[in-house]
């Protein structure tokens, strides 16, 4: 057996051990947006570094908690803080979570991540729903030995995103009053931000908003078998489009000012979820 596929037993073992709980949906919180997890009572709350295989998180305000509880009657688990490429994992290691989700029988993977607008017309604090991705990383979590009980050698990508999952969004938007935006994600590899030409070339080739994270966790939720949306909050807009530099404060900073909207809007997906 691969080492990364016993790894994901292990760990689903561990967390099964701990909890009854079948989540139906997983929800990560992305930079400044782990507060979300507070609206979780009785939940059963397990530190990564506990989790056996899970890397060691290093992002500082990243809370790296998994927790797994009832939000309207839905089963979630919901990841506080992520995983980054750029901490120097491997896509493999960064995406263990995703599979051992998976294999603990959840099946909606919502991803949530701040990122720069590229598309002009996007304001700092804007929320936005992912149409789809360009993987502009470089690699894929998918490269090395396929292991055919998680998923195919070559994954469709043409509709990684959930068509079903972006109506709930979409509605979950309209009764919570939130004007929901759509557009590409573009997945740099950081840590640095892009330079003003990196993201006239995403504009060019038809990205809306750049960041550091989520593609290669769709890339595995896929080839496992989720069905996959996400939002994005515009935290700033990327670089070159306004006369001043990027800073990660600005980052937290922006997504703490719209974690009610975030809130509300997340608040109405799972209830629509109930359903889908
Ligand atoms: N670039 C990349 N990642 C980001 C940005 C950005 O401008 N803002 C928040 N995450």
């Amino acid at each position: 057996m691969s080492t990364q596929y016993q790894q994901v037993k292990q760990a689903a073992a561990y967390i099964r051990e701990r909890t009854s709980l079948v989540p139906k949906v997983v929800l990560v919180l992305g930079s400044g947006l782990g507060d979300y997890a507070d609206r979780m009572q009785q939940a059963q709350v397990i530190s990564y570094e506990q989790i056996p295989g899970f890397p060691i998180s290093t992002v500082k305000e990243h809370k790296a908690k998994l927790i797994l509880g009832t939000l309207f009657d839905v089963p979630v688990a919901i990841m506080q803080g992520r995983y980054h490429y750029y901490e120097g994992y491997t896509q493999q290691q960064i995406t263990l979570p995703i599979r051992v989700l998976r294999a603990l029988g959840a099946e909606i993977l919502c991803l949530t991540n701040a990122s720069g607008g590229i598309n002009l017309s996007f304001e700092p604090g804007d929320l936005m729903m992912i149409d789809d991705h360009i993987n502009f990383s470089g690699v894929s979590p998918l490269i090395g030995e396929n292991v055919e009980e998680q998923g195919l050698r070559f994954p469709d990508m043409s509709m990684a995103y959930d068509k079903t999952l972006k109506q709930c969004l979409l509605r979950a938007a309209e009764k919570s009053g939130v004007d929901l935006k759509r557009g590409v994600y573009m997945m740099y590899t950081g840590p640095q931000f892009e330079t003003p030409a990196e993201i006239r070339f995403g504009r060019a080739i038809g990205a809306d908003a750049a960041g550091m994270s989520t593609v290669p966790e769709v890339i595995v939720g896929r080839h496992c078998g989720f069905r996959i949306c996400g939002v994005s909050c515009i935290t700033n807009m990327a670089a070159g489009i306004l006369d001043q530099p990027l800073s990660h404060i600005e980052v937290t900073e922006t997504a703490l000012k719209v974690k009610d909207q975030f809130a509300a809007l997340i608040d109405a997906f799972l209830r629509e979820v109930k359903e889908a």
